[in-house]
């Protein structure tokens, strides 16, 4: 029995606050997601559109989020909740917790299966054999039997969602702030030599111009949708997790400033993680709409290429491996702390409960992955085709509840709460302040409404 309340804990620092929430959202959505659904999606206009709502959307949410969790010092659900109350307003708004509390389990359950994905690699580049002097058809090979192959994907996903269990239920710091100072800047300096390999074997004129030169045909509004979704997913935004780990940041900590230097390493991965893909994807024919597999296609042909490839394999695979980690760690954590708070349990009981939770819906995406007859649905949602129970999972999460998730926090704090209480929490200048409330009243709610609207052929 825990008798102190899961939120008592505190980070030991402003630092080590920047430090959790860069590495909860830093991870696989830069590095595999980012570049993928760019590719998917036509490149440069995507590129300007998705930066465009990091800032002006995501960067004022995220600051919305972390303002309820520390004000609220709970788990998602029971935050809002009591900021309801203090505001002396219709409690219903507690959905905007719950809502994201369910958005990061969805997530979780696809997202550590790419983990897994990710460690599978670094076993086979461990081995020493598969980065050297490869085709780039075997590598495509090494792939496709990877994700054909349930036994190997349920043994990865298992050895992460156990890795992820074990962490958060011996409690949700030890190690992690210390693995992290390390961990961030490592995983950045590989990028970046991989992206000088990638120009210097690859086409790097083309990649640059995919990335950075928008063309708005390319851009459809669906395309749109995924832009707003990612800019949420990559913060990891509306997924109970910024509310949680709000909920641990010390009365002193500027929450403007830390917001803006999170989404400012976010992002800087994520276009690193493009200049090292892109410049392979054309220099040797690849298809950038290639999908999911990606990263996993083209890194290979980079670290081919370079002296000791399978070392240098091994470690960036680690350093992805260590990325998703925490990232996951984050995701399950407002699961965990709602469980304590909720049954009473300890934070082993709640952490294992969720785990057990957790890989029984990953089996979902395992088994969309390796073509089971009952994991190919074939659902249609607003004209978005889901072959999947994975690409399901992922959109219906990631582009329509997360934004959903932003749209209620950005009202909740926006609109609902009284503004004294948002502007001792933000405690930031006038200006700030004004420019900060501009875009949750109006700037956000508005884009989030148009998106959807669009989407649904009412506009
Ligand atoms: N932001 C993480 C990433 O980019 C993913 C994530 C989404 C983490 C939602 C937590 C919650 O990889
Ligand atoms: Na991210």
């Amino acid at each position: 029995m825990t008798t102190k309340s899961p939120t008592h804990n505190r980070w030991s620092s402003n630092f080590s606050f920047v430090l959790a929430a860069t590495a909860a959202a830093v991870g696989l959505g830069n590095i595999w997601k980012f570049p993928y659904i760019m590719g998917e999606n036509g490149g440069g206009a995507f590129v300007l559109v998705y930066l465009i709502f990091i800032f002006l959307i995501g960067v004022p949410v995220l600051m919305a989020e972390v303002l309820i969790g520390r004000r609220g010092r709970a788990s998602p659900g029971y935050a809002v909740r009591k900021l309801a109350k203090e505001s002396k307003v219709n409690s219903a708004w507690q959905v905007t917790g719950w809502l994201g509390m369910f958005a990061g389990f969805m997530i979780l359950s696809f997202y550590a299966v790419i983990a897994g994905w990710a460690l599978s690699y670094m076993v086979k580049a461990a081995q020493g054999t598969f980065f050297t002097g490869i085709s780039e058809a075997e590598i495509g090979n090494v792939f496709g039997s990877m994700v054909s192959n349930a036994n190997e994907l349920v043994l990865f996903t298992t050895i992460m969602i156990a890795g992820t269990v074990f962490v958060v239920g011996k409690g949700f710091k030890s190690g992690l702030e210390r693995a992290v100072t390390f961990l961030m800047p490592m995983l950045l300096l590989l990028l970046i030599l991989i992206a000088v390999y990638a120009a210097k074997i690859g086409d790097f004129g083309t990649a640059a111009q995919f990335i950075f030169k928008p063309d708005f045909a390319n851009l459809s509004s669906q395309g749109i949708l995924i832009a707003l979704g990612h800019s949420f997913f990559t913060l990891s935004l509306a997924s109970g997790v910024m509310i949680i780990y709000g909920a641990y940041v010390p009365r002193e900590t500027s929450i403007v400033r830390t917001s803006i230097w999170i989404a400012i390493a976010d992002t800087i991965v994520a276009v690193i993680a493009g200049l090292a893909i892109f410049p392979i994807v054309f220099g040797f024919g690849l298809q950038p709409g290639e999908g999911p597999g990606l990263i996993f296609q083209t890194l290979p042909i980079a670290f081919s290429a370079m002296p000791a490839p399978s070392l240098v394999a091994t470690v960036f695979f680690l350093m992805l491996v260590l990325a998703a980690f925490t990232s996951a760690i984050s995701m399950i954590e407002a699961t965990v702390a709602f469980i304590e708070e909720k049954f009473k349990t300890s934070r082993w009981t709640a952490a294992i409960v969720s785990g057990a939770l957790l890989w029984t819906v990953s089996l979902g995406t395992v088994f969309s992955m390796s073509g089971a007859a009952w994991a190919q649905i074939d659902w249609v949602i607003f004209g978005k085709e889901l072959p999947t129970i994975f690409s399901a999972i992922d959109h219906i999460a990631s582009n329509i509840l997360l934004p959903i998730g932003g749209l209620l926090a950005a009202l909740f704090t926006g609109w609902i709460m009284k503004k004294h209480y948002t502007q001792d929490e933000l405690n930031t200048s006038p200006l700030a302040y004004f420019i900060w409330q501009v875009c949750v009243r109006y700037l956000a709610p508005v884009a989030i409404i148009i998106i959807f609207l669009q989407l649904l052929g009412l506009i």
